[in-house]
């Protein structure tokens, strides 16, 4: 079998079938990266997200929240954030340095008409998100595209890191097209 974590060009290959395939599988590892932003007073902050969306051409990866959510809110204040993913059984972390964009409104509207009924109760939860509540169930669904946001991630940076019995970490970088370089692990 062919080595493709010695390669630049296979590596990153490798990395965007990891990143597509979480797309259209519920069951990839990749599916849901962990968010890291740029918290209220500077703090980082970091959580699980789902990766809905990638665009190989253009470098750029899609994920849905509520705009009412810290995670929005923090993006507008400081739109460079980073998305890691672990896909264990490729042994493959994908590191993303991205800038984000926060779309919401008639600029997500079209996204808001693609989502399964189902889907759209994740951003109507009232009251809002993070909101202190006095029970547990003391919220109610109640789906509203004003609440929904796509976080367009402009992939500026990819990482990777692949576990094996050498390990090869290379970094791709959008300013000189992805061509990538290796680092020691
Ligand atoms: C597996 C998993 C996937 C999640 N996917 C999303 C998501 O796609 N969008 C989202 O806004 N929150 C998602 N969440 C919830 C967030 O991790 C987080 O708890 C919530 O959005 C509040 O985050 P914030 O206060 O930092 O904005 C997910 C949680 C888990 C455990």
């Amino acid at each position: 079998m062919s080595d493709v974590f010695a390669s630049l060009v296979a590596t990153l290959d490798a990395a965007w079938i990891c990143l597509e395939e979480a797309v259209d599988d519920p069951g990839s590892p990749a599916r849901t990266p962990t968010l890291a932003t740029v918290g209220r007073n500077g703090a980082p902050e970091a959580r699980k997200v789902v990766l809905r969306a990638t665009d190989r051409v253009d470098a750029m990866l899609t994920v849905h929240t509520d705009l009412r959510s810290a995670k929005a809110s923090e993006l507008v204040a400081e739109p460079r954030a980073t998305l890691l993913f672990w896909d264990h059984t490729r042994a493959l972390q994908i590191r993303v340095r991205a800038v984000a964009e926060v779309r919401s409104g008639a600029d997500a509207s079209k996204d808001w008409a693609a989502l399964p009924p189902k889907a759209r109760e994740n951003y109507g939860v009232a009251p809002r998100p993070g909101h202190e509540i006095n029970h547990a169930d003391d919220y109610a669904l109640q789906p509203e595209p004003k609440n929904f946001a796509v976080l367009d991630f402009r992939m500026d940076e990819i990482e990777t890191l692949h576990l094996g019995e050498r390990h090869r970490r290379a970094r791709f970088l959008r300013h000189d097209g992805f061509t990538g370089l290796w680092l020691a692990p």
